[in-house]
């Protein structure tokens, strides 16, 4: 069994981009700049956030954090989401989710600029994504694929079951793993809250990647022996032995898990760090203009 290490790939994946941000400051071109903004005082959401602006400064992107309270209204958000459409200076911006419940988070998403959604949300990068068209794809299902390709898995003509149907996670996620491409090229099963039998279809998973957000839910009986299990939860469960007083927990019971598995991602130290990675990777690839 081999533990997929996200935290060497994306380390690895963060030191391709900073040689790129190099030879672009050495022939004089302008630096990527990414944008984030951030409402309300989500515990979660403030680190994440935290971690994309430290990577910004690791890579030597530049990197701008716009800040509002949970009151913000939503006229308030769709004018800065204008204000950074128009901005040259930036190449692209995230509105880190969730946000506050009084704002539509569909028509906030739509307002952002194809061109500039380098987390991959807005319809029309998911379409272009859908239809194989150049376009940003969101970070985590990328992340997936770069954890995949550099541990060579194979995925051509395995079959694929993701869990959880969430628009940043499991749709792309069974988009792009049906794709004529590597990796790709599954027979992909979609589940969700509502299937029926769910360990029947688990039990029949090549490749398992779980997107729900139920800390230990994927337990042994449920994982085929050697299957590739890619675990996606995140959960913040309270606990009062750590510092923090809260521990990171993914979606599958990883200590019997790995005992069947034969390619396992840990949490934390998984995917998590990859989706980072990969929204560094999608904003060099805007300010090169390498999408659109
Ligand atoms: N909330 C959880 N994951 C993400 C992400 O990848 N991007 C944004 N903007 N918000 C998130």
């Amino acid at each position: 069994m081999t533990i997929i290490d996200g935290k060497v790939i994306s380390a690895q994946v963060k030191a391709e981009l900073k040689i790129e941000v190099d030879k672009i400051i050495a022939v004089g071109g302008s630096v990527p700049h990414l944008a984030a903004v951030l409402i309300g005082d989500n515990g979660a959401s403030e680190s994440y956030v935290a971690s994309k602006i430290k990577s910004c400064e690791q890579i030597g992107f530049k990197s701008t954090l716009v800040r509002r309270d949970a009151s913000a209204t939503e006229a308030e958000v769709l004018e800065i989401i204008d204000e950074l459409n128009k901005d040259e200076d930036i190449n692209g911006f995230i509105v880190q989710l969730p946000l506050p419940v009084h704002i539509n988070v569909d028509k906030i998403i739509e307002a952002i600029d194809p061109k500039k959604d380098v987390d991959g949300f807005h319809p029309i990068n998911i379409g272009r994504m859908a239809k194989g068209l150049p376009a940003y794809v969101s970070a985590t299902p990328y992340g997936v694929l770069e954890l995949m390709k550099r541990y060579d898995i194979e995925t051509s003509g395995k079959h694929c079951v993701v869990v959880g149907r969430s628009q940043i996670v499991g749709l792309p996620m069974s988009i792009l793993m049906q794709r004529n491409a590597y990796p790709g090229n599954c027979t992909v099963t979609l589940t969700h809250s509502r299937t029926q039998n769910l360990k029947e279809i688990t039990l029949q998973a090549d490749i398992l990647v779980v997107a729900l957000g139920r800390p230990e839910f994927i337990t042994a009986d449920m994982v085929k022996p050697g299957a590739v299990v890619i675990d996606v939860g995140l959960t913040r469960v309270e606990d009062a032995s750590k510092k923090r007083g809260f521990a990171l927990k993914g979606d599958v019971k990883f200590d019997e898990v790995s005992e069947k598995a034969s390619f396992i991602t840990p949490v934390p130290g998984g995917v998590g760090l990859m989706t980072v990675a990969s929204l560094m990777y999608n904003t060099l690839l805007a300010s090169k203009g390498e999408i659109y």
